[in-house]
């Protein structure tokens, strides 16, 4: 029984995907004597979590009942009230927590809190897949850093573009439409000046999305990012333009006047190690990582990646010239090699999308 209500919880937590950062996904479900009383999901960061919703809905049943949720409550005051001490004040008997909250705010004195209150709390139920459900939180959380997912189009033969950089359209409408739902999972997302140029992208969620959208962010050591390229003059999502350290308060001042805004690195390149603590330090839990090739390369080569997602489309595209998917130096012994592990595979349209994770 304790696990068809905690997967109850882990789909209500899910349903606000892409919505709570910095905040993680949490669902939870009250029951009273068989009976689902209560239910709730966390669905922005500064509004209730999902203990409130659901304590709320189940009212005076709540004492007495078991209360499911997918996260450890937290037990500090936040931008909202510790939920350790509204489960306390409503009188349930018993709290059953999927995973523990690493946040060194929570981590563990949610549960002894609870305990100590006389509650009966039992830890683990269906803790893996809670713990898949937040893993951009935990990681950002444990490394402050955002969690990287690297994604790419590609042909059978593992190009992004033609040796001249043509790259509309390798893959299918459809594998195309599903990049946007990925996309909307993300706190941003991240190219290179080279796909600017070659390009023009807009870079936002598309398809009937009318939600937050991602944070567009450009590598752009120089500042060669045209004045007149979309993610400039759209206003569709905010766009932060990573710049050396050369570059001018003049040079920046008309992308400013658009609302375009600048991270000045300390260096005059762009190391990816510093970028990633520096977006960490701006709430950016997640990113998006949409190349092309040679900011790839870099990820890589910094040992920055979490999750690749790639399309890969039934084309021959050949040649030397033609960019590979991953750019840059690459590994020279095959035991340096990332290896990673596939976790979903799927046929999209005439396209095969593969998920793997380090
Ligand atoms: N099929 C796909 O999924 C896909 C996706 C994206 C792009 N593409 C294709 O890929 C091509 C563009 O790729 P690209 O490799 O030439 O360009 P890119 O990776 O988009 O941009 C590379 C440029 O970014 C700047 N940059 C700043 N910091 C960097 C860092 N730490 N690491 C790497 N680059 C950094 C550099 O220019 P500065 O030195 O001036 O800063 C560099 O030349 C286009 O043909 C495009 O159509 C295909």
């Amino acid at each position: 029984m304790d696990e068809r209500y905690m997967r109850l919880a882990l789909q209500l937590a899910e349903t606000a995907r892409g919505q709570t950062s910095p905040n993680p996904l949490v669902g939870a479900v009250v029951v009273k004597d068989g009976e689902v009383v209560g239910f709730g999901a966390h669905l922005k960061a500064g509004e209730p979590h999902a203990e409130v919703h659901a304590l709320r809905m189940a009212g005076a049943k709540a004492e007495g009942a078991t209360v499911y949720v997918t996260l450890e409550p937290c037990s500090h005051y936040g931008r909202t009230p510790p939920c350790a001490d509204l489960l306390i004040e409503k009188k349930v008997k018993r709290v059953v927590v999927a995973t523990t909250d690493p946040n060194p705010l929570v981590a563990g004195k949610g549960i002894e809190k609870l305990r100590r209150a006389g509650i009966d709390v039992t830890v683990g139920v269906l803790k893996e897949e809670a713990d898949v459900l937040n893993e951009m939180f935990f990681h950002y959380i444990s490394t402050k850093t955002p969690y990287v997912t690297l994604k790419y189009a590609m042909s059978l033969d593992g190009k992004i573009a033609t040796k001249t950089g043509e790259s509309k359209w390798i893959t299918s409408e459809e594998a195309r439409r599903d990049v946007h739902r990925e996309r909307k999972q993300h706190d941003a997302i991240v190219v290179g000046v080279g796909t600017i140029l070659a390009d023009n992208p807009s870079l936002t969620v598309r398809f009937g999305h009318e939600g937050k959208q991602p944070i567009r962010v450009v590598l752009d050591t120089h500042l060669r990012t045209p004045l007149q390229a979309n993610i400039v003059t759209d206003n569709m999502a905010p766009t932060w333009i990573v710049v050396g350290h050369h570059v001018t308060e003049d040079q920046m001042k008309p992308y400013e006047q658009t609302g375009v805004q600048f991270i000045r690195m300390n260096e005059h390149t762009i190391h990816i190690p510093s970028l990633l603590r520096e977006l960490g330090k701006r709430n950016v839990m997640s990113i998006f990582v949409e190349g092309g090739a040679h900011v790839h390369g870099s990820f890589l080569s910094s040992c920055s990646v979490q999750q690749v997602i790639a399309y890969v489309a039934p084309t021959l595209i050949g040649g030397n010239e033609a960019p590979s998917a991953i750019g840059g130096e690459g590994f020279g012994r095959m035991m340096d090699a990332l290896r990673l592990q596939v976790k979903h595979v799927e046929m999209i349209g005439s396209d095969i999308k593969i998920v793997a994770k380090g």
